[in-house]
């Protein structure tokens, strides 16, 4: 059974929405799945996850959430993460998912494996809910 770790900031809950379908995903495949706000996250959280995922808006000028998401990011900066397969997954206002796109080579050069991501407009549609839910499976295969 692979152990998979959910991890993200929401207030206004576009990226939780994103974040619960993942989990589910998962569950659907059997997995076992630890889900947090990144405020209650600790790293073994994630170093103990066979595949992780991290979701975040888009704030503060197209960037990751900086005061909780960025700074446990940076966490993994010097840990042995070794290809660790990840999925990010996030809301934007205006910015079409360039903040996303920033993330991705941040988490890639940590050493993470970006096997999905997921960037959608305000509130996710129907669609975007069933895409968050094959990134949670394909993170429990
Ligand atoms: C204070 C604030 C700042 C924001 N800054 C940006 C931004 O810089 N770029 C952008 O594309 N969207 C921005 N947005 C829009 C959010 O990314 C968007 O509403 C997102 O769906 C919020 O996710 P949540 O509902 O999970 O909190 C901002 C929203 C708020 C409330």
């Amino acid at each position: 059974m692979k152990n998979i770790a959910v991890i993200y900031w929401s207030n206004g809950g576009n990226v939780e929405v994103l974040a619960d379908n993942i989990v589910k995903g998962a569950e659907s495949e059997g997995a076992k799945v630890t889900v947090k706000h990144v405020q209650d996250a600790k790293v073994e959280d994630v170093t103990s996850a066979d595949a992780v995922a991290f979701g975040s808006p888009s704030l503060d000028n197209n960037k990751i959430e900086q005061d909780h998401m960025a700074p446990f990011i940076k966490e993994f900066k010097l840990l042995p993460i070794q290809g660790k397969k990840a999925v990010l997954f996030g809301s934007y206002g205006w910015d079409e998912g360039a903040f996303l796109k920033e993330w991705k080579k941040v988490v890639e050069d940590y050493g993470f494996n970006v096997v999905g991501e997921l960037a959608v407009k305000e509130a996710p549609d129907d669609e975007q809910l069933q895409k968050a839910g094959e990134l949670g499976k394909l993170l429990a295969k």
